[in-house]
């Protein structure tokens, strides 16, 4: 028995933040931010506006497209590192606001490799007869964590949800996934406040995304570099197996190192940072579903997701579309 994905859902909020709005806010240029990250602009949650309510709208769509009503979902896996409250967790919010009841439903954090833990715990689910239809879903609100004085970080995150309806079948959909991560780098990436070390040395009770790019830039090419070795020799496939990279949307150089290391050109590369930005846990499943809905990714295509994030964390999913 495998997992398939049988639809996929996206949103993004309404405001859209430019590179221009921002040259208004910190000391940048649209240039700067174009030439090192690709972005030209990124979608920014309205004041009350929460992950869960753009998780709704994007796990709607993807149950739409799937065919299935809320009966039929039987597992709920939410990735955010932004979650509506301290608990109940957003998956728990979201099932009840889709109107399923008694299913399994939890969160899990592993920044911008959400989803693809997501999706690594859900197939794992679905191929042992742990469920049999499941929701899973990349949602985050990161604006509420950006210091919008610190233009080292604030240019480079958006906000959005994206989903994936994963169901059992017997034809081959997750071909593989990959889970890593090493904690010894928290100092590179993080948020240093939180609920049990308290908000006591914060402004204003305040907690911050806070990011030492540049080195943080050379370890995710590196690490992406590895795992789709990782991934390949798993499955034992070549680079040219591959139809589709689906990479989690941080930088465009670092999504063009990965492409090179595959020998993939671009125009085979799923690109939504540059309207987007990194939307963390968001950005696999949101580029995943504009390409399906546009009809670049067809049925029976391989793709191969990766994505590099706050933990560290790193993962990848082969996947037979
Ligand atoms: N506008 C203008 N100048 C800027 C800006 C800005 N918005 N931000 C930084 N600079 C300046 C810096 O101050 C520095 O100036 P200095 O040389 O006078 O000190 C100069 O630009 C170069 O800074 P670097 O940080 O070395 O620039 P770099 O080329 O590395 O680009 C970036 C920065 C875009 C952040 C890049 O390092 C990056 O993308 N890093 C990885 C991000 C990532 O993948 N994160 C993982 C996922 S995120 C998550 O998990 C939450």
């Amino acid at each position: 028995m495998y997992a398939r994905i049988t639809g996929t859902g996206g949103y993004l909020p309404e405001k859209i933040l430019t590179n221009q709005d921002l040259e208004r806010m910190v000391d940048t240029s649209s240039e700067w931010i174009i030439d090192r990250t690709g972005i030209k602009e990124r979608h920014v949650a309205a004041k009350g506006e929460t992950t869960c309510d753009l998780a709704v709208i994007a796990a709607r769509r993807a149950m739409e497209a799937a065919q299935r009503n809320p009966e039929d979902i039987d597992l709920i896996i939410m990735a955010t590192t932004t979650p509506d409250k301290i608990f109940p967790s957003t998956a728990c919010l979201l099932q009840h606001r889709l109107d399923i009841h008694g299913c399994a439903a939890f969160d899990v954090q592993a920044v911008c490799t959400g989803f693809v833990y997501a999706l690594g715990i859900a197939d794992r689910f679905v191929r042992t007869g742990g469920a049999r239809c499941a929701l899973v879903v990349g949602a985050e609100t990161t604006s509420r964590i950006i210091d919008w004085t610190d233009r080292g970080t604030c240019v480079l995150f958006g906000d959005g949800a994206g989903a994936i309806v994963l169901e059992e079948s017997e034809e081959p959909g997750i071909l593989s996934s990959h889970l890593h991560a090493d904690g010894r780098y928290e100092h590179l990436l993080n948020v240093p406040y939180g609920i049990s070390q308290g908000f006591d040395k914060t402004k204003n009770g305040e907690a911050y995304l806070y990011m030492k790019g540049n080195e943080v830039f050379k370890m995710a090419v590196k690490t992406l570099g590895r795992i789709v070795d990782e991934t390949l020799v798993a499955n034992n496939i070549t680079k040219s197996d591959i139809d589709w990279l689906v990479p989690h949307q941080a930088n465009n150089r670092i999504i063009e190192a990965t492409a090179r290391k595959l020998k993939m050109s671009m125009d085979r590369v799923v690109v939504t940072v540059d309207m987007h930005g990194n939307t963390s846990a968001a950005s696999v499943p949101l580029a995943l579903d504009a390409a399906v809905r546009d009809g670049r990714i067809k049925r029976g295509e391989t793709l191969i997701m990766e994505a590099f994030g706050g933990g560290f964390t790193w993962g990848s999913a082969l996947v037979k579309y």
